[in-house]
C-alpha cells in the first residue's frame, strides 16, 4: 500500500486490533472450553471494528496529522512568501507524502535560487575586479606624468607639451573604458531601449570610416566597402548602436592588423535581411579562444589588448547590440590569415 492517508492508516490497525481479539476470544474459547456463541461474537468484533475505526481516524487526525499539517503550513508560507497561504490539502490523500513532496519542491527552488545569487555575487565581483583593473594603467599613467610635470618638467619645453598630449591620450583611453562599461551595463541590465528608424547602413559605415580617417591612414590600412546588391537598401535599427558596432568591429580590424593590412566590408541582401562581413587579413584568433571573444573582459592576449588600448568589452557590447535587434552574429578566424566577423541586420 502506497498512500498511508488516515483512513487507511485507521483501517489497517482497526483490522489488526480485530483480528487480535478473535485470535484471543478463539485461544481463551478452546482452551477453557467455554463454548462461546461465535453470532455474538462476530457481533461484537464488528461493532468493535467499526468503533475502533471511527477513533483511530480521529486520534491519527488530530494528533499526527494536525501536526505534520502544522510542518506543511510553515513551508507553504514560507514558499509563497506571508499573507498568500490558503493552505488546502487532499484530506484523502497521503499528507506525509504531500509534506515529502513539498519540502523536496521547496528544496530545489531554494538552491536553484541560491545558485543564482552566488552566480550573481561572483558576477559583480568579477566586474569590479576587471573595471579597477582597466581604470588602474590610465590613472597611474596620468599621476607619473602630472608629477614629472610638476617636479620641473613644466618648464622643460622639450617635455612639457609630450606629456600633456600623453595625459589627454590616457583621459581619452579612460572616457573610452567608462563609456564601455555604461554601455555593457545598460545592455546586460537590459535597460537599453532602442531608438529604431530607417536608415541607410552603407552611409553610416562610410560614416564611421571616416572618423576612423586618422588610425587607418597611420597603419596605412587598405579599406574596402562593397555592396553586392544594386539599388539602396535601408534597415530598420538604433542608429546610434549600429554605429558602435561597426566603429568596435573596425577598429578591432584595425588594431589586430599588419601594416599595410587590408579590410573589407561587404554588404549582402539575405531575405528580409542585409548580411554585414567584416572581414581583415590580420594576425587571426587561435581557433581554442574563439567561442570565449564575445565574453567581457575576454582578451586573446592580454598584453597585446594593452597596446592597442582595447578593454575586451568591445566584442562583448557589439553581440549585445546585435541580439537585442533579435539578428545574428558570428566569427571566422584563423591565425595569421585573419578574421571575419558577419551579422545580420534588418531590412526595411
Ligand atoms: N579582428 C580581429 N582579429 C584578431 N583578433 C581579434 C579581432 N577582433 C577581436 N579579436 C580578439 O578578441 C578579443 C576581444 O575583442 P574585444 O572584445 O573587441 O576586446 P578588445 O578591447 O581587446 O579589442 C581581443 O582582445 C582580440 O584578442
Ligand atoms: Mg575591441
Amino acid at each position: 500500500m502506497k498512500n498511508y492517508s488516515a483512513t487507511n492508516l485507521a483501517f489497517i490497525f482497526s483490522l489488526l486490533i480485530i483480528s487480535l481479539v478473535i485470535l484471543f476470544i478463539f485461544i481463551v474459547d478452546t482452551l477453557f472450553n467455554l463454548e462461546a456463541n461465535w453470532n455474538y461474537i462476530f457481533l461484537f468484533t464488528g461493532l468493535s471494528f467499526i468503533i475502533s475505526f471511527i477513533c483511530l481516524r480521529i486520534l491519527l487526525f488530530s494528533y499526527i496529522y494536525n501536526r505534520i499539517k502544522l510542518i506543511y503550513k510553515t513551508i507553504r508560507k514560507r514558499k509563497r512568501g506571508k499573507g498568500l497561504d490558503t493552505v488546502k490539502f487532499n484530506r484523502n490523500k497521503d499528507l506525509i507524502k504531500q509534506v515529502d513532496e513539498d519540502v523536496n519542491l521547496w528544496a530545489e527552488e531554494q538552491s536553484k535560487e541560491i545558485k543564482k545569487l552566488v552566480e550573481m555575487a561572483n558576477y559583480r565581483k568579477e566586474f569590479i575586479g576587471n573595471v579597477a583593473h582597466e581604470l588602474k594603467t590610465p590613472i597611474f599613467n596620468i599621476q607619473g606624468y602630472a608629477l614629472t610635470l610638476l617636479e620641473g618638467g613644466l618648464q622643460d619645453e622639450n617635455i612639457n607639451e609630450k606629456y600633456l598630449k600623453k595625459i589627454e591620450k590616457n583621459i581619452n583611453r579612460m572616457i573610452g573604458i567608462v563609456n564601455d562599461l555604461d554601455s555593457i551595463s545598460k545592455l546586460e541590465s537590459g535597460q537599453l531601449s532602442l531608438k529604431q528608424k530607417e536608415f541607410n547602413p552603407v552611409n553610416l559605415c562610410h560614416e564611421v570610416i571616416e572618423n576612423l580617417e586618422d588610425v587607418i591612414k597611420e597603419k596605412k590600412i587598405n579599406i574596402q566597402v562593397i555592396k553586392n546588391y544594386n539599388e539602396n537598401k535601408n534597415i530598420i535599427a538604433d542608429k546610434e548602436r549600429i554605429s558602435q558596432v561597426f566603429s568596435n568591429l573596425l577598429i578591432n580590424a584595425i588594431n589586430y592588423n599588419n601594416e599595410n593590412g587590408n579590410i573589407k566590408i561587404e554588404f549582402f541582401e539575405m531575405d528580409k535581411n542585409l548580411l554585414v562581413e567584416v572581414t581583415d587579413n590580420g594576425i587571426g584568433i587561435p581557433e581554442e579562444d574563439l567561442p570565449r571573444v564575445f565574453e567581457r573582459f575576454y582578451r586573446v592576449d592580454k598584453s597585446r589588448s594593452l597596446n592597442t588600448g582595447g578593454t575586451g568589452l568591445g566584442l562583448a557590447i557589439v553581440k549585445h547590440i546585435i541580439e537585442a535587434h533579435k539578428q545574428t552574429i558570428n566569427i571566422r578566424s584563423s591565425v595569421n590569415v585573419g578574421t571575419t566577423i558577419a551579422f545580420t541586420l534588418k531590412q526595411a
